[in-house]
């Protein structure tokens, strides 16, 4: 049994991230396809350095969170960039600190490879999206080819170590905690795939409703101009369109 401290992990990764990973390719058509399904509130869950942001369809107001801060500021200059408000947060997915149904659409890029115990990050992406709330995730899984699988269960023997597992199931992690799929589209063979599913009512009641302390304020307001600021960190250069902010 391995245990990592999966920030400091992320917080590392940060340093490199953008010059080995984040190549769009053939892949932000796919991205900007499925993110055009985002709807009313959005929660976008694990920004890293922001590559998804241009992506976003133009106009929304996106909480963004992640739970390395290296990777939130990294993310700074995107989310600035966005022709709309992308608000970074810190935050761990198993362990939201949102009110119950606070957000009608969850998405999720590349991330549910890197959560550890996805299915409780499931359940709380369920807790937190209102009833028939949509779920969007561009994800690379476990490929059901023989040959392609064993490579990816193989591949994750090192992988692991760096935070990420090539050979998730994660249809069925959604499905676990309840979600519908709706539609599965190959981005890449069976490995990338776009997901839609939504919340169902039979996860509604799978899911405890009222955990005391998670509803109370969302996001601590700067006095000066009414942005939302990290003001523990000073991250104040985020503050003009977007910014990192805390729970207050
Ligand atoms: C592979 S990166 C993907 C980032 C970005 N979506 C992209 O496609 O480039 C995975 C991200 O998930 C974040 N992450 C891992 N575990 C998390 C957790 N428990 N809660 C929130 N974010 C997490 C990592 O910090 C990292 O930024």
């Amino acid at each position: 049994m391995y245990r990592i401290n999966i920030a400091s992990v992320w917080d590392f990764r940060a340093r490199f991230y953008d010059f080995c990973e984040a190549s769009d390719l053939r892949r932000g058509p796919s991205k900007k396809a499925l993110f055009r399904g985002m709807r009313g509130r959005v929660l976008f869950v694990g920004v890293g350095t922001g590559v998804d942001i241009p992506h976003f369809p133009p106009g929304q107001t996106i909480i963004a969170i992640d739970i390395s801060d290296k990777m939130l500021i990294k993310a700074c200059p995107r989310a600035r960039a966005y022709p709309g408000r992308v608000v970074l947060l810190r935050a761990d997915a198993r362990n939201l600190k949102f009110p119950d149904a606070s957000f009608d659409t969850v998405v999720t890029s590349c991330t549910m490879c890197s959560v550890p115990d996805p299915v409780r990050a499931f359940r709380e992406f369920s807790r937190v999206l209102r009833p028939s709330g949509r779920l969007l995730m561009f994800e690379h899984v476990r490929s059901r080819n023989r040959m392609l699988g064993l490579s990816l269960d193989m591949m994750t023997l090192w992988t692991r170590l760096s935070g990420t597992e090539m050979n998730r199931d994660t249809l069925s992690n959604a499905r676990k905690a309840g979600f519908l799929v709706t539609s599965v589209a190959s981005v890449f063979l069976d490995i990338i795939l776009a997901i839609r599913a939504t919340k169902t009512l039979a996860a509604e009641g799978e899911i405890p409703f009222h955990a005391p302390g998670r509803t109370g304020t969302l996001l601590k307001e700067s006095k000066s101009d009414g942005q939302f600021v990290d003001t523990r960190r000073g991250l104040t250069d985020c503050a003009r369109s977007s910014a990192v902010v805390t729970l207050a």
